[in-house]
Order: C-alpha cells, then sequence, then structure tokens
C-alpha cells in the first residue's frame, strides 16, 4: 500500500459520502466507507453480520475488533495497488480505533496525509439524515433540501405504535430508498451523541500531528468540493517537497 492516505470526518450528514465520491474520482483514490461495508452485509445470514445490520440500524458503533478486521481486511485487498491512495470515511469513530490506524500504517512505513474535517451544525445534520432518499440508481434527494421530482408523505402506523414513516417517490412513481438508521430519529440523534462523545474527542490528536484541516460543510456541494480539493492539492505538494 502506497500513495496519498487521507480521512474524511463530520457528524452524520456531513456529507462525508457526497464528497468521498468526488475526491475518489478526481485523485484516483480507493473510497473505504466502513458503513458502506457493513451496510454491504446485509445479504448475508452468518451471526456475524446479523449482528453488524442490526448495530448500525440501532445507530450504535460496531465493535472495534470487529471494525478494525474488516478495515484491515479491506486494505489488504489485490485492487489496492491499482489506486493512487486511499481515502477512509467514517473510520476511526474513538480514540482505541485512531490508535490502531496510525499504529497499523506505522507499521507500513506510512502515516496519514491529511484529515478533511467536515463540520455542520447539528441540527442540519439531523435533517440531512433524516430527510435522505436515494433512487436504486444512486442518485441523491433529500426532502428538506433537494427534492425536486419527487413526492413524499409521512405515513402513519396503523396502531400508531411507532413515529409516522417517510414514504419518498420519483414524478413516475418509482420508490425511492432510505437507510434503515436513517429512518428511526432515535438512531440518527444515537449517531450524533456517538460522535459528539467518541469521535470528536479523537480531533485534536491530528491537529497537534499538523494534518487537520476543517471545511465548513454549510454550503453548496461544488464549494465544499472546490475547498477540499485545494486541500488535497496542498497535502500533495507537502509530500512532494
Ligand atoms: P456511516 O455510513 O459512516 O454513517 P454516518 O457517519 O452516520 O454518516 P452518513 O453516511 O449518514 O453521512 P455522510 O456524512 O456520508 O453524508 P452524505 O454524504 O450521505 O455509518 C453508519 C453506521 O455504521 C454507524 O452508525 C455505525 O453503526 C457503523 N459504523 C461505520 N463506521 C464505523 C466505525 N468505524 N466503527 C464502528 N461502527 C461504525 O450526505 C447526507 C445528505 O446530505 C444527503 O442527502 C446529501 O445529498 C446531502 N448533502 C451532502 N452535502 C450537502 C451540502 N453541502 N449541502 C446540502 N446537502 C448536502
Ligand atoms: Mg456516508
Amino acid at each position: 500500500m502506497d500513495g496519498l492516505f487521507l480521512l474524511i470526518m463530520g457528524v452524520q450528514g456531513a456529507g462525508k459520502g457526497t464528497q468521498a465520491k468526488y475526491i475518489c474520482d478526481k485523485y484516483n483514490l480507493l473510497h473505504i466507507s466502513t458503513g458502506d461495508l457493513f451496510r454491504a452485509m446485509k445479504s448475508r445470514t452468518d451471526e456475524l453480520a446479523k449482528h453488524v445490520i442490526a448495530t448500525i440500524n440501532a445507530g450504535i458503533l460496531v465493535d472495534d475488533e470487529t471494525t478494525n478486521a474488516v478495515l484491515k481486511d479491506r486494505l489488504e485487498q489485490d485492487d489496492v495497488k491499482n489506486y493512487g491512495g486511499v481515502l477512509l470515511d467514517g473510520y476511526p469513530r474513538n480514540e482505541p480505533q485512531a490508535k490502531w490506524l496510525t499504529d497499523y500504517l506505522a507499521g507500513q512505513g506510512r502515516a496519514i496525509d491529511a484529515v478533511l474535517v467536515l463540520e455542520l451544525d447539528l441540527y442540519t445534520a439531523f435533517k440531512r439524515s433524516f430527510g435522505r432518499v436515494t433512487g436504486a440508481d444512486g442518485a441523491a434527494y433529500n426532502i428538506y433540501s433537494n427534492h425536486d421530482g419527487i413526492s413524499w408523505t409521512f405515513e402513519q402506523d396503523a396502531n400508531k405504535m411507532f413515529p409516522p414513516r417517510l414514504v419518498a417517490q420519483r414524478a413516475d412513481g418509482t420508490a425511492l430508498n432510505r437507510r434503515a438508521d436513517d429512518a428511526d430519529a432515535f438512531a440518527v440523534i444515537g449517531r450524533i451523541e456517538k460522535f459528539l462523545n467518541e469521535t470528536r474527542p479523537v480531533l485534536p490528536h491530528y491537529e497537534a500531528e499538523g494534518v487537520l484541516h476543517k471545511v465548513n460543510a454549510d454550503q453548496p456541494i461544488e464549494t465544499v468540493r472546490d475547498q477540499i480539493f485545494g486541500l488535497i492539492d496542498a497535502a500533495k505538494n507537502r509530500r512532494k517537497g
């Protein structure tokens, strides 16, 4: 494994996944989202996968041992050499994971080149997740901010045992999907709390190492993207120099 090693961090809904696509396209980086790796387990029926899916749907963190093993496995697959580096999205989530990553990279004579932190107020973060729906083609919408061409309703639970459910569709009637951990307001709030209590305390370590770069995520997607590109270009120049 060689090349750039970048992290993108921020509260849920800050736009990590959105920006990761632009970054990886431009710099030919491998996008590793631990959340995506875990969600991909939903088609499996083994006990580990069932445990992981139940955990993420509740907005709780998956245990470090499982998370580190899943990440290590992905970092060591053959295709990694085809990329100009790696962008980690959603890892590390706490101090033990940050330590594991530092030690793992040091074992290979590597270090993190830049940590991109997307800063967003928590109410906007809540709406970005709670209102997020996606098409089967990957198109992303949000009922609060990006809803051209879609319609939605809140359907009451027949027995009023659960809060109303958001149901969204395109104008042509095709259904839009919602992540299970976005559909549950308690899980959304739980993820915000986890970020505040466990992930945010990791940031001062990266700041002390001089690799932390903050970006205001409450700006148009393209503005955030261009600011990130500027930071990555600077990180690449530092490597050369
Ligand atoms: P994960 O998948 O990482 O979820 P998350 O951190 O909660 O973040 P999201 O994916 O919800 O948000 P995002 O920042 O990617 O925003 P997005 O680009 O989609 O983790 C899920 C779960 O997996 C965790 O809760 C945990 O259980 C488990 N897990 C994962 N990693 C783990 C780890 N390391 N250890 C233990 N457990 C782990 O954007 C959100 C919305 O906003 C979209 O609708 C988008 O279109 C919109 N949007 C984005 N940018 C903008 C903008 N600038 N302006 C307006 N709208 C915008
Ligand atoms: Mg994401």
